[in-house]
């Protein structure tokens, strides 16, 4: 019959910590400043959208205001993109109103809706609503 001494199990126990320990203390992280300068300037612009209230009157990801269209993907359209919401912001159009936001603010809300962009999709031609008031995307 095989046994294990009790000191042996601790002796495994103890090695196979110092070998994780070693282990994690030695690893190199790949880390991006870059990234994560991207991801603070998104999180502030994530601050500036309700400081003006953009979500009164605009969507991102379907949730918002319905007086304006929906933002999360303005980003990237084709004819829009980072200038086009720039103008939009300085001179506003109809019932759009004109901002008089700091540079860095424009800077971190253009970031903000670079990263919503990235992340999600919410063009609502895509969504019906059903009788439970619940939306439905249309590509099943
Ligand atoms: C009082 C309501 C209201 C507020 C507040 C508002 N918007 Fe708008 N916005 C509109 C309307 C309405 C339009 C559509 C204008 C048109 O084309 O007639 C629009 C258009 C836009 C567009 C162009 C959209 C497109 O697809 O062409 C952008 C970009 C935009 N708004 C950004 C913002 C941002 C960012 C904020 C917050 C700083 C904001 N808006 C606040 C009403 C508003």
């Amino acid at each position: 019959m095989f046994t294990v001494a009790p000191k042996h199990i601790f002796i495994a126990l103890c090695s196979l910590f110092l070998f994780y320990t070693v282990s994690i203390y030695t690893r190199t992280y790949n880390y991006n400043h870059n990234k994560e300068m991207q991801l603070k300037l998104a999180g502030k612009g994530k601050l500036v959208w309700p400081k003006y209230n953009c979500q009164s009157c605009h969507q991102i990801y379907g949730l918002g205001g319905y007086l304006g269209p929906d933002l999360t993907n303005i980003y990237s359209h084709p004819k829009k993109g980072n200038q086009y919401i720039r103008t939009m912001l300085k001179s506003g159009i109809r019932q759009m109103p004109a901002f008089e936001l700091e540079e860095d603010e424009i800077n971190a809300l253009l970031e903000f809706l670079k990263s919503t962009d990235a992340s999600g999709n919410a063009d609502p031609s895509q969504f019906t609503v059903n009788e439970f008031g619940l939306t439905e995307t249309n590509e099943n």
